[in-house]
């Protein structure tokens, strides 16, 4: 990596904290899981994995404002004592953060995991940036760090009877739905990946719906979409359903849906899925169409290390940003897929959390599937990159930006005007990515930049190449 003195300085002072967190810390066993992940030679999982200490140089917060964060009712910081919660999927990126904001606010949470994603992670070869604890210790040092307890279900919610009894058992007010594979590469390695991605998204969706209506009908469904479900059309983007005139006649359907993954696909049967229950079973939900999330920090992931949320940035898991940012840190060219004219809605972590809470706080009717936009700012792969060159600069990383050929296939130039009003008129206030870059995302890169393999920056998944062959040796580093 090449960088300036200024910077050379900074992290002088990182490493020996580093080098103290590292010698402080315990090899974190990651838990064994019962995940259907589709290949033969995944282990139980006995990890690299560490958790990184007290002395770890990233800012960790103290106690006491996790503490403070339960606050008065009627806002995003309100009280929500008594509303119970289900998270499924908490052991990930979005829901780990969701759960600890939640809970910190006085909710009563239970995550529900199967633990997959880290099952991924082993058969893919991959690892989070930053070292991460496993879930038992997660959720044993948020107790002892706020006093709050979050119960954990470890499970895989395609299986009825597990579900089922989840259910039965914490009787939720609320199911938030974050537990899907969620990469689009993923499913595009091969037709075993493929099949998994949309039995795993599709049936377990189905699954939480037959749950809520047999077991809990009262209970309002929170389910993570993605803005990738709407493609890219040449028409403004409306939040979940538009207004067509037709022939004379006029009705308000279905915004029209375009998937360019196995991933994506799974996600459009999800919300097909959800809008017929909503209608036949009177089912109440609230469809989230995500956009890219960025960053790692918030106030509770950074009250102690062991809380310390994941940070995918190899070309599988990695979204664009994240990737990026960690590419500048490590001194590799940023690689721009193709023209890098794809536009996308990206928010921040802390924004993610806070939409959660606020669909929570104003639950759809019953019969009724609700549709946000859930992102805070929208850019091209090209504005990007060079708001990351230019901020990266600013801390004596020298960055460059190349453009490779597009793995994907998609649009490399496009129209894209996505509506994001209703979460604002909520209450949303959003962080901006300009405000965030340094703090929440280039610091942990540099701070973790020895953890970086380069290895796994580049894409190896072309969606051209998916075949019926098992490709899990291809699948991570590209030739
Ligand atoms: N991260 C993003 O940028 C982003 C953007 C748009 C939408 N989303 C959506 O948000 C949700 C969460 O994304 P994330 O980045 O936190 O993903 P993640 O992979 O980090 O977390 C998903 C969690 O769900 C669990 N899981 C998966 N299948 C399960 C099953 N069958 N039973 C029980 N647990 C299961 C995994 O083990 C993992 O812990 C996903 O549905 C994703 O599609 C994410």
């Amino acid at each position: 990596m090449q960088c300036s003195t200024m910077q050379q300085q900074k992290l002088a002072g990182r490493r020996e904290a580093k080098a103290a967190a590292q010698k402080a810390c315990a090899g974190v066993r990651v838990a064994g899981a019962s995940a259907r992940v589709p290949v033969s030679t995944v282990r139980q999982a006995t990890s690299s994995v560490r958790a990184a200490s007290r002395a770890t140089s990233v800012k960790v917060q103290a106690t006491a404002t996790v503490e403070k964060a339960t606050a008065p009712a009627g806002s995003l910081s309100s009280n929500g004592a008594g509303t119970r919660v289900m998270i499924i999927g908490g052991d990930g990126y979005c829901g780990w953060a969701t759960a600890l904001h939640l809970s910190a606010r006085g909710y009563e949470v239970c995550i529900v995991d199967n633990l997959c994603r880290r099952q991924f992670d082993l058969q893919l070869g991959l690892d989070t940036l930053t070292p991460i604890a496993t879930i038992h210790d997660r959720v044993r040092r948020w107790g002892e760090v706020s006093g709050k307890h979050i119960s954990l279900q470890i499970g895989d919610i395609c299986d009825w009877e597990f579900l089922s009894q989840a259910f039965t058992s914490f009787k939720p007010n609320h199911v938030v739905h974050f537990g899907e594979q969620r990469s689009a590469p993923y499913s595009m390695i091969d037709r075993q990946k493929a099949v998994f991605t949309q039995h795993n998204n599709v049936i377990g969706t189905i699954n939480v719906l037959f749950a809520i209506k047999e077991l809990q009908p009262d209970c309002h469904m929170v389910k993570l979409g993605t803005m990738g479900e709407y493609g890219t059309p040449n028409i403004d983007i409306e939040e979940g359903y538009i207004t067509i005139n037709h022939n004379g006649r006029t009705d308000t359907l279905p915004y029209p849906k375009q998937g360019n993954s196995f991933y994506h696909l799974s996600k459009i049967h999800d919300s097909t899925n959800m809008l017929f229950t909503c209608k036949a079973w009177k089912i109440a939900a609230t469809d989230l169409n995500q956009g890219v999330v960025y960053g790692v920090r918030t106030d509770e992931t950074m009250a102690d290390p062991l809380l310390l949320n994941r940070y995918d940035y190899d070309g599988i898991f990695g979204t664009a940003l994240n990737r990026f940012v960690v590419q500048a840190a490590v001194g590799h060219p940023l690689t721009v897929y193709g023209k890098g004219g794809q536009t996308r809605g990206f928010l921040d972590i802390r924004d993610t959390v806070r939409c959660i809470q606020l669909a929570i706080d104003n639950p759809a009717p019953k019969g009724e599937m609700r549709v946000y936009n859930q992102f805070t700012e929208q850019f091209s792969v090209n504005q990007l990159a060079e708001i990351v060159e230019r901020e990266g600069k600013k801390l004596g990383l020298n960055v460059e930006v190349t453009k490779v050929p597009n793995p994907r296939v998609e649009l490399e130039e496009h129209y894209y005007n996505a509506k994001c009003t209703k979460l604002r008129d909520l209450g949303l206030q959003p962080h901006l990515l300009a405000d965030s870059m340094i703090d929440s995302l280039l610091e942990f890169a540099v701070t973790y930049k020895d953890r970086v393999r380069h290895e796994l920056i580049k894409p190896a998944v072309d969606w051209r190449k998916t075949g019926v062959k098992v490709n899990t040796m291809g699948a991570a580093v590209a030739r």
